[in-house]
């Protein structure tokens, strides 16, 4: 019988697919909501010491858009603002209400150990799941000299880790920056300091863009900005570039963050090396309800493939990736041209033409592939706007 549950370091989940720590996850009644929707867990909004200081911005958000599709997001939001008794109280109504689902606390302190480890103590004693260290917000707090300013520097993310796992009674999964030349180093160096897992990724450092009658950069405050976190559809490549660079040289659990809108994201996400996933900007703007889609394609595409569960989607395409040198060279793909669909536009012509290779020309009415020139890029596949090109 094929099912969605998991298992990821002794907890268990009732399908992969849990809320990562953000607007979402930020109160108690919209985490009790998505939990009654079929979310298996969540991520709660990060949380810190009642006293540091958490002033918003508005605007706070930018996206960028095709046609009314938000395929990129940016933010500039902080932290939790709840206090932690706020987020004790919640945790204990949550598991009394929903006592199968995932609560991960999400915690963020100064780099001082006593803080870390105070915070910690703390919800060791309340009725979470694990711990997730966000070492990786690119906005407001590095400039506290936390959040990203400890994520971007190995050494730093190692000594914290350790603070946190002398004293936690939970598993610890570290979440990490995207913004670094090289992943690997941070997560092999907090695997060395104890912690149990990795959570991948948080945003990505940008700048959405600038008005260009009033010169203001977005999102606009007052008519400033600041460099945010990018998400959304648009980062999974790199999400997933980054939990397979992990996966490739670590066996730690990992849970997969970056542009998951779907069941087919998810399941990209498992086969590089993801245990369990986490979504925040689709859910932020098209609600908790496409967990029910998620769901039930997942399982479908499950007991497609003769899967019993999550489990066995895992790792599958890690050793598929490899370096450059070692891809078949001596095999080339050539486009087909369906002439059906094929409106003859001539724009894979021209493109062919002006980006180098001048493979393709229209001959008596149709689209021919000379194959003594072509190359096998797959350009003209991509810009086919009637989708009539296949690379074969
Ligand atoms: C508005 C907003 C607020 C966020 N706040 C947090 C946060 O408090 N803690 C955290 O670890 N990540 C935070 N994130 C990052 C997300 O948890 C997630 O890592 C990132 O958005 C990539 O996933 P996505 O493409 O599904 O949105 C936030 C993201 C957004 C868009």
């Amino acid at each position: 019988m094929t099912t969605l549950k998991t298992k990821v370091l002794g907890i268990d989940f009732e399908n992969p697919f849990i809320l990562a720590s953000a607007p979402p996850t930020a109160k108690i009644a919209s985490i009790d909501k998505a939990f009654s929707l079929g979310w298996g867990g969540a991520v709660l909004k990060t949380i810190t010491p009642d006293n540091l200081e958490m002033i918003e911005a508005s605007e706070r958000y930018a996206a960028w858009k095709f046609g009314n599709k938000v395929c990129g997001f940016e933010n500039i939001e902080l932290l939790s603002h709840l206090t932690v008794q706020e987020w004790l109280d919640g945790i204990r109504l949550l598991r009394q209400k929903h006592p199968t689902k995932v609560q991960i606390a999400s915690i963020m302190a100064p780099v001082v150990k006593e803080e870390w480890q105070k915070l910690v103590k703390i919800f060791n004693d309340s009725e979470i799941d694990a711990f997730e260290l966000n070492f990786s917000c690119p906005h407001g707090m590095p400039e506290k000299g936390i959040g990203m300013a400890i994520g971007t520097h190995p050494e730093l993310s190692a000594m914290i880790t350790a603070w946190v796992v002398e004293v936690a009674q939970k598993p610890v999964f570290v979440k990490l920056s995207p913004n670094v030349t090289n992943i690997v180093e941070i997560a092999q160096a907090v695997e060395k300091a104890g912690a149990n897992g990795i959570s991948a990724i948080n945003t990505v450092q940008s700048l959405m863009g600038v008005d260009l009658d009033t010169f203001e950069p977005l999102p606009k405050v007052n008519g400033k900005t600041t460099f945010g976190g990018y998400s959304g559809i648009s980062v999974k490549p790199i999400g997933l570039r980054c939990v397979a660079q992990i996966r490739q040289n670590s066996d730690l659990p990992i849970l997969g963050i970056g542009g998951i809108s779907n069941w087919k994201d998810a399941a990209e996400y498992m086969t590089v090396g993801a245990d369990v996933v986490q979504v925040c900007t689709e859910v932020m703007v098209n609600g908790y309800g496409i967990i029910s889609a998620m769901k039930k394609g997942f399982l479908d595409y499950l007991i497609d493939k003769g899967f019993n569960s999550p489990a066995d989607l895992k790792n599958r395409a890690i050793k598929n990736i490899s370096e450059h040198r070692t891809l078949d060279k001596q095999k080339q793909v050539y486009p087909q041209i369906d002439d059906a669909l094929c409106v003859k536009c001539g724009k894979c012509v021209m493109v062919c033409s002006e980006s180098e290779h001048s493979a393709l020309s229209i001959v008596d009415g149709k689209v021919f592939v000379d194959k003594d020139s072509c190359v096998g890029c797959s350009l003209c596949s991509h810009v086919c706007v009637q989708s009539a090109i296949k690379m074969k």
